[in-house]
């Protein structure tokens, strides 16, 4: 790290949630290494949510100070308004400004869904989505008033959606649609936002961290030399760029992101189609669908299945 400046997001503050561990502090380190003011957030909780040791964000801004660079932490729960109004306000009364968001904080509650109790799908929820749409509520607030005041942001946003999300995965039908739903946020603040020149972008990352590191043991292992790919480093790069006015011109779109890979995923979109111009009998509606049915392209296997 370099800490001193001069990278692609120089002059920027950029906001990270849930960046004491895993993928948020591999991403707050590499924006700080290209430039960033960072505002490093995380609760510190346990990996199921439940309350933990304490925040780690103050290691993490030790770290990026060490090498120089500039941070600051903050310690609130991005899922409350107050935790993201005061997320935002950390931004603009220590560094000035506010720039880019990478929302990341969350945690998990897997279980088959004829186990899954209320309480677990209401907090898988409450972090991930929830905890997606005040820190851009509140950031959105931010830009709109600036660009009503002639200043016109060159605001970015990065979600963090997971192949759960997208094609599904057994174990964990709280998550997977929280993961959705980030995906259907993405999209319309990306067609909001544009006019106050704030663009949104999502990821889909796979990565070594303590929520990965047991169940996918085999397949997140360091190997003892070469390319470690599953590294959590190797997913800030994109996020760097799509986090810095360098990614201009890219909005609402969603990004795979591990290794060395770099993938666009597209998303739904018509597909085959049959329109009677009349109102179908269910049997005749079955009969085409079937027909449809055998002209499409096959799904996706769901994770786990
Ligand atoms: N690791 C992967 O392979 C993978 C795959 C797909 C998606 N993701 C997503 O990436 C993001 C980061 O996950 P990770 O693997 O680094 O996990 P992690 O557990 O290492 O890090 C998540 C951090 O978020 C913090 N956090 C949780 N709730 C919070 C809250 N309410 N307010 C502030 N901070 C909070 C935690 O304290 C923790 O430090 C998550 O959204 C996760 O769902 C990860």
């Amino acid at each position: 790290m370099t800490g001193t400046g001069d990278g692609i997001c120089r002059g920027r503050v950029v906001v990270v949630t849930g960046a004491g561990r895993g993928l948020g502090r591999a991403h707050a380190l590499a924006y700080a290494a290209e430039g960033a003011k960072v505002v490093v957030n995380d609760l510190g909780v346990g990996l199921d949510g439940k309350p933990g040791a304490g925040s780690p964000a103050q290691q993490v801004v030790d770290e990026i100070r060490a090498a120089g660079g500039e941070a600051v932490a903050h310690g609130g729960d991005i899922a409350t308004s107050e935790g993201a109004a005061s997320l935002v306000a950390a931004a603009l009364d220590t560094f000035g400004r506010l720039d880019t968001l990478v929302n990341n904080a969350g945690f998990l509650r897997d279980r088959m869904l004829v186990n899954l109790d209320e309480d677990d799908w209401d907090a898988v929820m409450r972090v991930h989505l929830k905890g997606h749409f005040l820190p851009l509520r509140h950031a959105a607030a931010h830009w709109r008033a600036e660009a009503k005041a002639g200043r016109r942001p060159d605001a970015r946003v990065v979600n963090t959606s997971s192949g759960a999300g997208l094609l599904g995965s057994v174990g964990q039908g709280n998550y997977s649609a929280a993961k959705a739903g980030i995906v259907g946020l993405t999209l319309v603040a990306a067609a909001e936002m544009g006019r106050y020149g704030v663009q949104v972008n999502a990821i889909a990352p796979a990565a070594r961290t303590r929520m990965t590191e047991a169940t996918f043991a085999e397949t997140m292992a360091a190997p003892e030399n070469g390319f470690d790919a599953m590294a959590p480093e190797n997913v800030s790069p994109l996020v760097v760029w799509l986090g810095s006015s360098a990614s201009a011109g890219v909005t609402g779109r969603v990004f795979g992101a591990e290794a060395g890979r770099i993938t666009v995923m597209e998303g739904w979109r018509p597909g085959p189609t049959a329109d009677k111009g009349a109102r179908w009998t269910p049997a005749e509606a079955g009969e085409a669908t079937l027909k449809l049915l055998a002209e499409s392209e096959p799904p996706q296997p769901v994770y786990g299945a």
